[in-house]
């Protein structure tokens, strides 16, 4: 797991004590943020992880379904139902449950859901008496709960029930330390003798990633596949849309432009003010004081 940004890294840091309580977690984010493999480290680090990790996505199991997967069900409890079954929560007893994209469970079932988690018992669909079980809960979200809640659509007591542990993951462009190390772990993976140049950093890193990590990983693997250089230029990384500063969503002062500049030459040198100096064409003097004038 790549974690060079300061948010990261204090997520990190604080992993292990999450891990460690058995507090239902709720992680949240955009698309490709890396909810999965924070709750897969979670998982991983904590005294269950010799036992499942089960994952469910209550987004892609239609609504008449979702009960059954939850819960299982007893043979003959409903047409088609030929076999006895068993859900995911007792298939992830002693273990950990993934609800992925928690926000897409119907009202119906957030019932049934809540009793689990207030009592740790359930029913299976035809059962005739309840079934006992120990699961650790983490639940994933891109969607706006407070939203989801104030329309009617999400049980708020359900809601706090899950958000013991909040886990909020920001978008990639709101964390631009960890754009090159994720890229060069990407590009490492498909072929560790190649690399970046200059300018190829620089265009990663000016990019917004609206599908974040994920968008990250799908541009390097299409471009190991078009490109055969050994050195990969900003003309082999075709990104979805015009870098900043074609764009006018914002407009800096001269000012802000310069800090944004010097700050991104930074990240560009892995932070060696001689070569960054030396790049922007001021003294290492220069560069010391305007980064100082900006910590004021
Ligand atoms: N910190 C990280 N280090 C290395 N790879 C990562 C990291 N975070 C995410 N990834 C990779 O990025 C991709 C997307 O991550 P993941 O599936 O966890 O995102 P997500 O937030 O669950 O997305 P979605 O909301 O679309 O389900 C995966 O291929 C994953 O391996
Ligand atoms: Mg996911």
């Amino acid at each position: 797991m790549i974690a060079e940004s300061p948010f990261m890294k204090n997520l990190l840091a604080d992993l292990d004590k999450i891990a460690k309580s058995c507090a239902s977690v709720l992680i949240h984010g955009e698309s490709g943020t890396g909810k999965e493999v924070v709750a897969h480290a979670i998982h991983y680090r904590s005294s269950r992880s010799a036992q499942a990790f089960v994952k469910v996505n209550c987004a892609a199991i239609p609504e008449t379904l979702l009960e059954s997967e939850f819960f299982g069900h007893e043979k003959g409890s409903f047409t088609g139902a030929i076999n006895r079954r068993l859900g995911r929560f007792e298939l992830a007893s002693g273990g950990t449950l993934l609800l992925d994209e928690i926000s897409e469970i119907p009202l119906s079932l957030q019932s049934k859901l809540l009793r689990v988690v207030q009592e740790q018992e359930f029913d299976r669909v035809g059962g005739s008496r309840p079934i006992q079980v120990d699961v650790r809960l983490i639940s994933t979200s891109n969607r706006n709960m407070k939203e989801a809640i104030s329309n009617k659509l999400f049980r708020e007591d359900l809601y706090y029930r899950l958000n013991v542990v909040p886990i909020y993951l920001p978008p990639l462009r709101e964390r631009k330390e960890d754009i090159l190390p994720l890229a060069q772990y990407f590009l490492q993976q498909h072929d560790p003798n190649k690399i970046f140049s200059l300018e190829a950093k620089q265009k990663l890193l000016e990019y917004s990633w609206p599908g974040n990590i994920r968008e990250l990983a799908n541009i390097i693997q299409r471009t190991m596949v078009l490109s055969s250089n050994a050195v990969i230029g900003a003309e082999d990384l075709h990104l979805e849309e015009p870098v900043t500063g074609t764009s006018p969503k914002k407009l800096f002062t001269l000012k802000e432009l310069e800090k944004k500049h010097i700050l991104d030459t930074l990240v560009a040198y892995e932070q060696n003010r001689t070569q960054t100096a030396k790049a922007l064409g001021i003294s290492v003097r220069t560069l010391r004081n305007k980064l100082s004038s900006y910590r004021e």
